[in-house]
C-alpha cells in the first residue's frame, strides 16, 4: 500500500473541510449535503460529479421501523401496483417516509462547485450557483471537461438556499484522472458488489469502506446491487420508495467519505434497475422499466450516454466497464443465436476495442459471471446454460488473447476461476459484509476453481512493474482488510 505526499495531504484536507462543514452545520438551517457527492465515468478528460441537498446534515438513526408485508402480500402488492396500498402496508399508521429510519429527505436550494489541481490550487474553476432539480430528487450533476490527464483535483462544493447569500453547508473532496497509454504508473484498484442498508455490518456502514480507504486505491467500481429495492423494510414498490432508499443508503458515513475520495465507477444490476434478474419491459409495483432506469442513470448516479466504457488506465492498464441489463433478452426465452445479454452493438464495440488495445493487462469488469460456476437453477448470466450461446461467443472471442481479465459482482461468493487449458480467468469479488454472503456451499469446490470463500469481502487489483517487468496482481479481502488470496501476473 502506498501513501504518498498527495494522498496524506488529501487526507489532512478532508479532516479540515469536516470541521468547517461541521461548525456551518451547527450556525445555519441547512440546505446541507447529508449525501456527500459522488463521481462518476472519469477519464484522462472528463469526470462527472453528482450531489443532492438535504433537510438534515445526516440520516434519521432513531427513525420509525417499518412494518413488513408477508412473501404474499408483497406478491399481492407488486401486482395490484396501488401506491396508496403499498405505502400503507409498510408505513406505520400516522407516520410518513420522513419520520422512518434512515430517512434522508431532501431539500431545495442552490449549488456551486469549485474544483482545482491538488498541487495548483491558484488553478480554480468555478461555476455559477445552480439550483438543484427538485423533480430529481434535489439532485444536480455537472460533467467536467478538459481535466488533465493523472492529476489530482480537489473538489469544493458550496450550499445556499434560493437566491440567498449566507452557504449553509459546504463539502469537499477529491478525484484524480487516469495517465495516458503512455504512462507507466502504478495503479491500485478496489471492486465490489451487493451491499445494501439492512445488511451492513456497522451503524456507519460497511466494514469494506474503511477498510479501502487505507489502501487509497486510484478508483474503485461497484459492479451493482448498491441496494435491492425488492428487499423490505421497505419494499420500493413506487418511485418515492426508490428514492427513500438511494437517499438512505448515501447518508451512511463510512460509504458518503469513500465516495468523495475516490475516484469511481457505478454500475447498476438487477436489483437497483428493478427487481431480481430483471429485464426491459418488466415493472415492479407501479414502477415500469423505463422509470428504473431512469431513476438510476438519471438521478442518482453520474449520468453517461452509454452506461458501458473503456478506460485506460496508463500503459498498463485498460478496463471494460459493460451493461448488463439495457441491452438484454428476456430471460426465460430459449436461448440461441437471438439471445443477448449485452446486445449486438456492446459486444462489437468490446471486441473491436480489446482488440485494438496495446495495454499490457486488460480488465472488463462485468456486473454478472461470465465463466462461473454458478448454481444450475440461474437463468441470469453468461455462465448459466440460457445464454449458452452468446456466452460461448464471448469465451471463444476472449480466449485468444493471454493478458484478458474477468472481474464480476452479483454472486455472494469470492471466487476466482480458471478454465483449464484456457486463457480465461475470472475474479468475483464477493458479496459486502459476512451477512449478505452465500449462494453457494463453502465444500463445493470445482476443478476450475482456484480460490473459493463464502464470505464478504472486496476484491483489489494493482498494475505495477519490477525491474521493468509489468505484473498484474488481484487480491481478494475479508471486510477488515485482511487478505485472503493472491494471484499474480507478469507479462
Ligand atoms: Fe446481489
Amino acid at each position: 500500500m502506498k501513501l504518498n505526499i498527495n494522498q496524506r495531504f488529501i487526507f489532512t484536507v478532508f479532516l479540515a473541510f469536516l470541521f468547517l462543514g461541521c461548525s456551518l452545520k451547527k450556525e445555519t438551517d441547512g440546505p446541507y449535503f447529508g449525501n456527500g457527492f459522488h463521481n462518476g465515468w472519469a477519464d484522462q478528460s472528463s469526470i462527472v460529479i453528482w450531489t443532492r441537498l438535504t433537510h438534515t446534515p445526516e440520516g434519521n438513526t432513531n427513525g420509525t421501523k417499518f412494518l413488513i408485508p408477508s412473501a404474499e402480500e408483497h406478491r399481492r402488492l407488486d401486482k395490484e401496483a396501488n401506491p396508496e396500498k403499498i405505502h400503507k402496508a409498510q408505513i406505520p399508521e400516522g407516520m410518513t417516509l420522513e419520520n422512518m429510519v434512515g430517512a434522508c429527505p431532501g431539500a431545495p436550494g442552490e449549488v456551486k462547485l469549485i474544483y482545482y489541481p491538488l498541487l495548483n490550487s491558484d488553478n480554480k474553476t468555478e461555476t455559477d450557483w445552480i439550483a438543484v432539480d427538485e423533480k430529481k430528487n434535489y439532485t444536480t450533476q455537472w460533467q467536467l471537461e478538459n481535466l488533465q490527464p493523472n492529476i489530482k483535483y480537489v473538489v469544493e462544493i458550496e450550499a445556499r438556499l434560493n437566491n440567498q447569500s449566507k452557504v449553509s453547508d459546504k463539502i469537499e473532496g477529491a478525484f484524480r484522472t487516469p495517465p495516458t497509454e503512455k504512462t507507466e504508473e502504478d495503479i491500485e484498484f478496489c471492486i465490489v458488489t451487493c451491499h445494501d442498508y439492512w445488511r451492513k455490518d456497522t451503524t456507519d456502514g460497511h466494514k469494506i469502506y474503511n477498510s479501502m480507504i487505507k489502501m487509497f486505491p486510484d478508483f474503485y467500481v461497484h459492479t451493482g446491487d448498491i441496494e435491492y429495492y425488492d428487499k423490505p423494510e421497505p419494499y420500493a414498490l413506487t418511485e418515492e420508495l426508490m428514492r427513500f432508499k438511494w437517499d438512505r443508503l448515501f447518508a451512511l458515513p463510512l460509504q458518503r467519505k469513500f465516495w468523495t475520495q475516490v475516484t469511481s465507477y457505478f454500475m447498476k444490476d438487477d436489483h437497483d434497475a428493478l427487481k431480481n434478474d430483471a429485464w426491459p419491459g418488466q415493472t415492479y409495483g407501479t414502477v415500469p422499466w423505463d422509470r428504473g432506469i431512469e431513476i438510476f442513470e438519471k438521478e442518482q448516479f453520474p449520468y453517461h450516454n452509454k452506461f458501458y466504457k473503456t478506460i485506460r488506465w496508463g500503459k498498463d492498464l485498460q478496463i471494460w466497464i459493460t451493461e448488463g441489463r439495457n441491452y438484454r433478452s428476456s430471460n426465460n426465452i430459449p436461448d440461441g443465436p437471438e439471445k443477448t445479454i449485452y446486445g449486438k452493438e456492446q459486444i462489437d464495440w468490446l471486441f473491436k476495442t480489446l482488440k485494438e488495445s496495446d495495454a499490457t493487462f486488460k480488465v472488463i469488469i462485468n456486473a454478472n459471471p461470465v465463466l462461473g460456476p454458478d448454481r444450475e437453477n440461474k437463468n441470469d448470466n453468461y455462465s448459466n446454460s440460457k445464454y449458452a450461446f452468446e456466452g460461448d461467443q464471448i469465451r471463444n472471442f476472449l480466449n485468444q488473447f493471454d493478458n484478458v481479465y474477468l472481474c464480476n459482482g452479483d454472486r455472494h461468493w469470492q471466487y476466482v476461476t480458471h478454465l483449464p487449458d484456457t486463457n480465461l480467468w475470472e475474479f468475483s469479488c464477493g458479496a459486502g459484509t459476512d451477512m449478505h454472503a452465500g449462494g453457494w456451499d463453502q465444500e463445493d469446490l470445482r476443478p476450475e476453481h482456484r480460490f473459493l470463500r463464502v464470505k464478504g469481502g472486496f476484491l483489489r487489483g494493482e498494475v505495477s512493474r519490477e525491474n521493468g517487468k509489468p505484473k498484474l496482481t488481484f487480491q481478494h479481502y475479508d471486510v477488515n482488510g485482511e487478505m485472503v488470496h493472491e494471484e499474480i501476473f507478469t507479462k
